[in-house]
């Protein structure tokens, strides 16, 4: 019997839950509102995006799904924009009507359409050189013009959206945007994206293009109440068994983080034979642990050491206080350096603070990997 439980794109039949977020999503497209969507990493955004997209598509709406990670430049920001809009937009169409509806979209923009033997294969071209500083405002126009003429309305997904601020380009980006986007009423975007400080300096600085043109969605995880019941069904839909109690402990061990519940579900169903036991989730949670930590130990490499400490720290203690004497004690630092650590620490997404107001890592099995070493 196949495992069942999942650490890749969440399909329908494998959902757990998310009906309030679904129907909360649908009804922003519907309006064609502009909506930031933030979590941490791998709470289920893009599985929900996707989940959405499909929805919408089965009520007429056209979609585009864009993946931005990673960019490498403003053309290639252009190029996987276009070619998804292209993708999505002409989704279900036959050869033909296909090409006829896209010819014309663009005047800048050259679509190429490739029959090849597994399917169609899109790429952009740009017609001339010169032309290039002209594509984003051809493909913005253009996104415009079709829904217009079709009236119809759109959804189109910008997933990893933060990464074109790693572009030298940025701002002049993000003003070509918000300069399109702004007039296109029935085309609603969602900006998606894990690097929560980095997003919301785009959509709340006042000296940025998309400042308080957004909606902000912040998506939650998933609460015991629907998860542990999906796990404890998923191990009996295979011929095991795990009571909703031991369900509820995988849950809490993961700390409720999404990929987490299924990652150590996942492990536990592997080491199962037929009936589930606390020992064997202990084990499968240390296991866990030992698994995670290369990644772990990247990451940690790239850290100062003033922001290492500050980070272990942290994880030892989580805290409100952040910058009290006693706390900057432990670790023989100044508030200067702490307030610096902090910065980069949130920008990078490793620390976040709780809705109850205590900073602590955001990931939790990395803070059970660093309480270890
Ligand atoms: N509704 C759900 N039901 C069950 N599991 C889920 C659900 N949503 C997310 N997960 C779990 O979380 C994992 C991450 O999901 P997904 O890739 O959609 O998240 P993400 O927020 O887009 O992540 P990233 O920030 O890394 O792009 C899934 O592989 C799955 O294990
Ligand atoms: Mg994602």
């Amino acid at each position: 019997m196949k495992n069942p439980f999942t650490i890749g794109l969440v399909s329908e039949n494998e959902f757990c839950n998310r009906e309030r977020e679904l129907g909360e999503l649908i009804t922003y497209a519907k309006n064609g509102s502009k909506v930031m969507f933030c979590s941490p990493r791998r709470y289920g955004k893009s599985s929900l995006v996707f989940l959405v997209l499909d929805k919408l598509r089965k009520e007429g709406f056209l979609t585009a799904y864009v993946d931005l990670f990673p960019i490498s430049s403003e053309d290639d920001f252009i190029s996987r924009f276009a070619t998804a809009v292209i993708k999505g937009f002409g989704a279900g169409l036959d050869q033909k009507t296909f090409l006829e509806k896209i010819k014309g979209i663009f005047s800048v923009l050259r679509p190429v359409v490739e029959f090849v033997p597994d399917g169609v294969s899109i790429s952009v071209k740009v017609d001339s050189p010169e032309k290039r500083s002209m594509a984003l405002d051809d493909l913005m126009d253009g996104i415009g013009k079709y829904v217009k003429k079709r009236k119809i309305q759109a959804c189109i997904a910008l997933d990893e959206f933060q990464e074109i601020t790693e572009l030298a380009t940025s701002k002049k980006i993000e003003g070509i945007l918000r300069s399109h986007i702004q007039h296109q009423k029935d085309v609603s975007y969602f900006y998606i994206g894990s690097r929560r400080r980095i997003l919301q300096d785009m959509f709340h600085n006042k000296s940025r293009p998309f400042y308080k043109s957004t909606y902000t969605y912040i998506l939650e995880p998933i609460s015991a109440d629907h998860f542990a019941p999906f796990i404890s069904k998923r191990f009996t839909g295979t011929g095991k068994a795990c009571s909703l109690a031991l369900a509820r402990i995988i849950y809490d061990l993961a700390q409720g983080y999404p990929y987490y519940v299924q990652k150590l579900a996942s492990i536990v169903w592997d080491a199962v034979e037929h009936v589930c036991d606390i020992g064997t989730i202990h084990q499968s949670f240390e296991r866990l642990v030992r698994m995670e930590a290369a990644d772990f130990e990247g990451i940690w490499g790239g850290l100062s050491l003033s922001r290492k400490s500050f980070l272990r720290t942290i994880s030892l203690e989580p805290t409100a206080t952040p910058y009290a004497k006693n706390f900057l004690e432990k670790q023989s630092l100044s508030i200067g350096g702490a307030q610096k650590a902090m910065k980069v620490l949130l920008a990078k997404d490793l620390i976040e603070k709780s809705p109850e107001g205590v900073y602590r890592p955001t990931d939790p099995i990395m803070r059970e990997w660093l309480k270890k070493g």
